[in-house]
């Protein structure tokens, strides 16, 4: 994968569509507004890009988690401006490229490529080499974005493809920000054919509770965690007006307010680990909820910045790791 390539112009030819709530296929010819045959669903179609009311149905799926996810996205979305060398690939980034690599081993020229989760970018840096070598790209994500490529503004959740329609699902450090992971898994499954491929790129982070008491697993690193560090963070937090106590360990370490460098801050509302996730799943968990929907993991790699995962749909005796 290189990351000076210019992009070439991306192939934007529209796919085949279905309606994101019921299924029923889209007429080629549909209409700019068209509203889905069977529930009425107002989908906006062009040759370009398909674009729905995906806030309506995750509100409607998923009432109780809804306020929270869409407070984090709506963090997202500042920090892809004010943090966007730290939250988005930027293809000179090592983590980047590194998981490019591992991508294109799992893509073969021609194949549709759907990048959930894809960001604002025109071309993240880790799909580059695969819009050089042919791949058609499609990008979806709640927010608005400049990808080159077929463009879906929707959500993971709830896919305007298909059954059997996408030879390999990308989610570069999109999918612990999903409102509902086990949604998403199922639609990722039925966009997928058997063979068809699921990349991952995503942290392996430790929750904040485990990362503050066990980073020293001495009993006098323990001791000192809980003695002197602890109280020393509560008071902290006191003294900077944040409450004692929220339910969750992990507040003792950062508080409410969580400052950048560079001079940005970001609130974390109850309930979020921190400003943009409502939960960390380890790639264990993701590996094990992924094979509950018939996916199976077929490759398992550590880069500088998070780990790598490759998942199959129906991999029994499919050669997974040399797709190219
Ligand atoms: C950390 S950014 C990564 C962006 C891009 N993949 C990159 O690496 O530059 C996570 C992305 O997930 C998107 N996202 C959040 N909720 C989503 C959902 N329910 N379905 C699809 N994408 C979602 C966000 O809008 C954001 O663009
Ligand atoms: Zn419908």
């Amino acid at each position: 994968m290189t990351s000076s390539a210019a992009p070439s112009p991306a192939p934007s030819s529209r796919p085949a569509l279905c309606c994101p709530r019921c299924k029923s296929p889209l007429a080629a010819g549909a209409p700019d507004a068209a509203g889905c045959p069977k529930c009425g669903t107002r989908i906006q179609v062009t040759d370009a890009a398909v674009a729905y009311d995906y806030l309506a149905l995750l509100r409607a799926a998923f009432p109780r988690r809804y306020r929270l996810y869409k407070v984090l996205c709506n963090n997202g979305a500042v920090s892809y401006v004010e943090l966007a060398a730290g939250s988005l690939s930027l293809p000179e980034r090592k983590d980047v490229a590194e998981f490019g690599a591992f991508l294109g081993r799992f893509v073969r020229a021609g194949d549709a490529v759907l990048d959930i989760g894809c960001g604002p970018l025109p071309t993240p840096g880790y799909l580059q080499a695969l819009r050089a070598a042919g791949a058609r790209l499609m990008g979806l994500d709640v927010n608005p974005t400049e990808f080159q490529g077929f463009r879906i503004t929707g959500c993971a959740e709830f896919l305007p493809l298909p059954e059997a329609s996408v030879d390999v699902v990308v989610f570069a450090t999109s999918l612990d920000h999903v409102c509902d992971l086990d949604a998403t898994m199922r639609e990722v499954r039925r966009v997928l054919p058997a063979g068809g491929r699921c990349c991952i790129w995503m942290s392996d982070r430790q929750p904040y509770w485990k990362q503050f008491f066990l980073r020293d697993r001495t009993l006098t690193g323990v001791l000192r965690r809980v003695c002197i560090d602890l109280p020393k963070q509560v008071a902290v937090n006191i003294r900077d007006g944040r409450r004692l106590f929220y339910g969750v360990l992990h507040y003792f370490t950062r508080g409410r307010y969580w400052d950048y460098e560079n001079g940005s801050t970001f609130y974390c509302p109850p309930g979020a680990v921190d400003p943009f996730h409502s939960f960390f799943e380890s790639p264990a968990e993701v590996s094990a909820l992924a094979a509950e929907h018939g996916l199976t993991l077929v490759a398992r790699e550590t880069g500088s910045n998070g780990v790598f995962l490759a998942l199959q749909r129906g991999a029994e005796g499919v050669n997974a790791g040399r797709a190219r």
